[in-house]
């Protein structure tokens, strides 16, 4: 009985743990985003560059921003972006769109993708931080 409890404390702890290290932080996205920077703006005023701009990402469909020129791949792959496909995909573009061009290859630290996600989600379709 006392070791299950010592049990069931240390996985509360870790789980605790683990919750913390996934908390969403938009500051420190900010950061992470500077890696994105090169090829892709969001805010007010954003224009598609290398990348398409990345205004209300979250809730829109791959590949339709007006006048971005999308690989096949992106344009059909019928994502529509969430935190969860964003969270896919930018651990590894390539696998989630084959044929992407996005030349990125994808972000390995849990809580840099979570903290992306923060920032990004931050901005309206207008590029108005909401
Ligand atoms: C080297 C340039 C480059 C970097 C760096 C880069 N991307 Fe991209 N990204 C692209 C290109 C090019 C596309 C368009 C892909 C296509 O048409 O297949 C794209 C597409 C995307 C899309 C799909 C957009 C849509 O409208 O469907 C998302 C989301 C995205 N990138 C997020 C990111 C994030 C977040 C980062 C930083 C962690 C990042 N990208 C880093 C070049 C880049």
């Amino acid at each position: 009985m006392k070791i299950a409890s010592v049990l069931i404390a240390a996985a509360l702890v870790a789980m605790t743990g683990s919750g913390a290290a996934r908390a969403q932080d938009g500051a420190a996205g900010e950061k992470v985003f500077a890696k994105c920077l090169q090829c892709h703006h969001i805010g007010v005023g954003a224009k598609n560059f290398y990348g398409p701009e990345l205004n209300g990402l979250i809730g829109r469909k791959a590949g339709s921003v007006p006048g971005y020129n999308y690989s096949d791949a992106t344009k059909n792959s019928g994502i529509v972006w969430s935190e969860t496909t964003l969270r896919t995909y930018l651990k590894q573009p390539k696998h989630d769109v084959p044929g992407t061009n996005m030349t990125f290859p994808g972000l390995q630290n849990e809580a840099d993708i979570s903290n992306v996600i923060a920032y990004i989600k931050q901005f309206g379709a207008d590029g108005k931080q909401i």
